[in-house]
């Protein structure tokens, strides 16, 4: 194994694959509620492409994680396939991040996949809103699925984008929701991405906002911060936890490890980053070390700069 070179001494250790760029779900921030930006339903990169790139990554990075992403990880036809092979390929902790629309039926696959967490996209519990932020009906599948995910010994983690005026009324339901069920909860600032790169800011409803709120109905200690970590976390008297994704607030890119791979055999060392790094048809190790350390390069000093590519695009 080569040593990457980072001013601030970073590595790469979790890798985050997104799958495709189509999702099911119209979220506001992502999509602009605009369906026809999910064009690439048809052509899928097969199993087999996205194994050999992750295998040879492995080999150079030593990989602690990776984290399946999208688009929406659950329309991906190979799904339990590639989970298995990253199993087979030794990487220790396999996750996705998903919005669980289609969960319920895929829970119980994945965890025998070996599937060990799943991060679920939940931005409302309230059908009404729900609607006004994904352009969809039927949070109850979504609440379904999450059960199921529960129920079959899968670790579950929330993640709620809160925006001004749109869902932040939504705060304290879905953490009396998260509590309720003993499912960790974080909720995310909005990032200035895709459509929002100009605009996230008239959206932003900080972690002092949402801290301010959940301050009415509870009383609550901060927690110590782990390295690479997204989320700052606070624990409440009655003993539960949540966490915030403060990205504007209290950025964390000074400690980030984590490296993405997109559909197309694209590397990025950032989600800021619009400057894909082909290793498509990468052999050479040496080569392979060089890309490497240009996507190292891509990493913010200190704060997440904002990009013009959604969510949809760079898998989040
Ligand atoms: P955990 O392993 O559960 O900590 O996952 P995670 O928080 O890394 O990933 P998740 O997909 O749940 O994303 C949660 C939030 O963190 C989203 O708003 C992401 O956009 C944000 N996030 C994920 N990766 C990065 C990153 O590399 N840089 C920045 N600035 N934000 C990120
Ligand atoms: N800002 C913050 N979080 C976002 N996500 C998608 N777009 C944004 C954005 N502009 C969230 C998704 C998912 C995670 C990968 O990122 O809801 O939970």
């Amino acid at each position: 194994m080569m040593e990457l070179n980072d001013s601030y001494g970073r590595t790469f250790k979790t890798l985050r694959v997104s799958l495709l760029s189509t999702c099911n779900l119209g979220c506001v921030y992502c999509t602009a509620g605009d369906p026809t930006i999910n064009a690439d339903k048809k052509t899928q990169t097969p199993a087999a492409v996205f194994l050999q790139q992750i295998e040879q990554l492995h080999q150079q990075l030593n990989l602690d994680t990776i984290r399946f992403t999208g688009g929406e990880p659950l329309l991906y036809r190979e799904l339990v396939e590639v989970i298995a092979g990253a199993k087979k390929i030794g990487i220790p902790n396999i996750k996705i991040t998903t919005n669980a629309f289609l969960l319920d039926r895929m829970a119980p696959l994945l965890k025998e996949a070996g599937l060990q967490s799943i991060n679920v996209s939940l931005d409302a519990v309230e059908e009404e809103v729900f609607f006004r932020m994904t352009k969809r009906q039927q949070v109850q599948r979504v609440l379904q699925g999450i059960e199921t995910a529960l129920a079959c010994g899968l670790e579950v983690k929330l993640n709620a984008v809160i925006l001004k005026g749109m869902n932040d009324c939504q705060v304290l339901p879905l953490l009396r929701y998260a509590f309720k069920h003993n499912v960790a909860i974080r909720f995310l600032e909005v990032m200035a991405m895709g459509h929002l790169h100009q605009h996230a800011a008239e959206y932003l409803y900080t972690q002092n906002d949402i801290l301010a709120t959940i301050d009415k109905e509870y009383e609550f200690f901060k927690l110590l911060r782990k390295p690479g970590a997204t989320a700052n976390y606070w624990q409440t008297l009655e003993g539960k936890v949540f966490g915030i994704v403060a990205n504007e607030s209290e950025p964390f890119c000074h400690d980030c490890n984590r490296l993405r791979l997109d559909a197309q055999g694209n590397i990025y060392g950032c989600l800021s980053s619009n400057h894909p790094i082909s290793i498509s048809n990468v052999t050479k190790e040496q080569v392979l070390h060089s890309k490497l350390q240009q996507a190292m390069w891509q990493k913010q000093s200190t704060k997440f700069t904002g990009s013009e590519l959604s969510m949809l695009h760079i898998g989040g």
